[in-house]
């Protein structure tokens, strides 16, 4: 069994034991809390009296609030919710690169994640530094990074600006190295945020496509949109997450549903128009 609580080191790998417990995450009275210092606006008394001494007051945002959840093995699990309802956070948590305010979180397999971008690369390193770099410290042997990068650069048909800095790239180019180099890691559990969103429309059939071959191959998969379509598409159930709490967790479409029903759309249609 491998498990991860806040005290350990969020780079460590996991060794897969798929068999251990029925679920693959296990999350318990998870509460995410940020703290943010922030300049205190001064009254102009005030600014008086403390010839400019500036104040600083600390904000907290309580992103995720006491959240409990488990997810079976081989499930693919969406995750949707408006702008700023905890869903990154609670997926940094569970990726182990957020570490919990109270609770835990409990992995049973090796891990990777596919975070919103601007996580992980280094701008100034071309792509392929980044792959060999970040296999590396992911633990990979070099034969194992070598034999993956083929793949990685192929999946992600950037060319020539893979001998490029990342800082040169695009958003979808970026994403598009994201997204190979996450599905490439033959992880127990696979973690995306929006990954489906930046790349062109071909790019995104291809990447829908092998998101399909994964959650046939019995992973784990935890997926964060808002594209709705693929929610309903890929994932057999969804967690609905409004203002850090968990509103709903049922079968995909039953909660986007009652999710599109909450945002009252007006427009008929497809799930992918919105
Ligand atoms: N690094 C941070 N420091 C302080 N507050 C943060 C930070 N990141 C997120 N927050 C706050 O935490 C809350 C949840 O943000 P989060 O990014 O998890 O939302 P989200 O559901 O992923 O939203 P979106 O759909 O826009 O991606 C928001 O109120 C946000 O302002
Ligand atoms: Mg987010």
């Amino acid at each position: 069994m491998s498990l991860r609580s806040a005290s350990e080191n969020p780079a460590a790998t996991f060794e897969p034991t798929p068999d251990a417990t029925p679920w693959a995450v296990k999350v318990d009275n998870l509460s995410v809390t940020y703290r943010t210092a922030v300049e205190k606006k001064p009254t102009l008394k005030q600014t008086l009296i403390r010839l400019g001494r500036r104040q600083r007051i600390i904000r907290e945002i309580k992103a995720v609030r006491d959240v409990s959840f488990e997810i079976p093995h081989g499930t693919t699990i969406g995750v949707v919710g408006v702008n700023g309802a905890g869903k990154s956070t609670l997926l940094r948590t569970m990726a182990g690169i957020l570490p919990p305010s109270q609770g835990r979180v409990e992995i049973f397999g090796r891990v990777s994640t596919l975070l919103a971008l601007g996580v992980g690369f280094k701008g100034e390193l071309t792509g392929q530094e980044n792959v060999v770099l970040g296999g590396l410290a992911a633990g990979l042997t070099r034969e194992q990074v070598a034999a993956k990068y083929e793949a990685i650069a192929e999946f992600a048909e950037l060319g020539d600006f893979m001998e490029m800095p990342m800082r040169t790239y695009s958003s979808g180019m970026y994403g598009r190295l994201a997204f190979s180099v996450a599905i490439n890691m033959d992880p127990d559990i696979l973690m995306i945020d929006e990954a489906l969103s930046t790349g062109d429309a071909r790019f995104r059939e291809k990447s829908f496509d092998k998101m399909r071959e994964l959650t046939g191959k019995a992973r784990t998969i935890v997926l964060v949109s808002h594209g709705l379509r693929s929610i309903r598409e890929l994932c057999d159930e969804a967690i609905w997450m409004h203002e850090g709490r968990i509103s709903m967790r049922d079968d995909a479409d039953t909660v986007v549903d009652a999710y599109k029903e909450f945002l009252q759309l007006k427009r008929e249609g497809s799930d992918d128009d919105i």
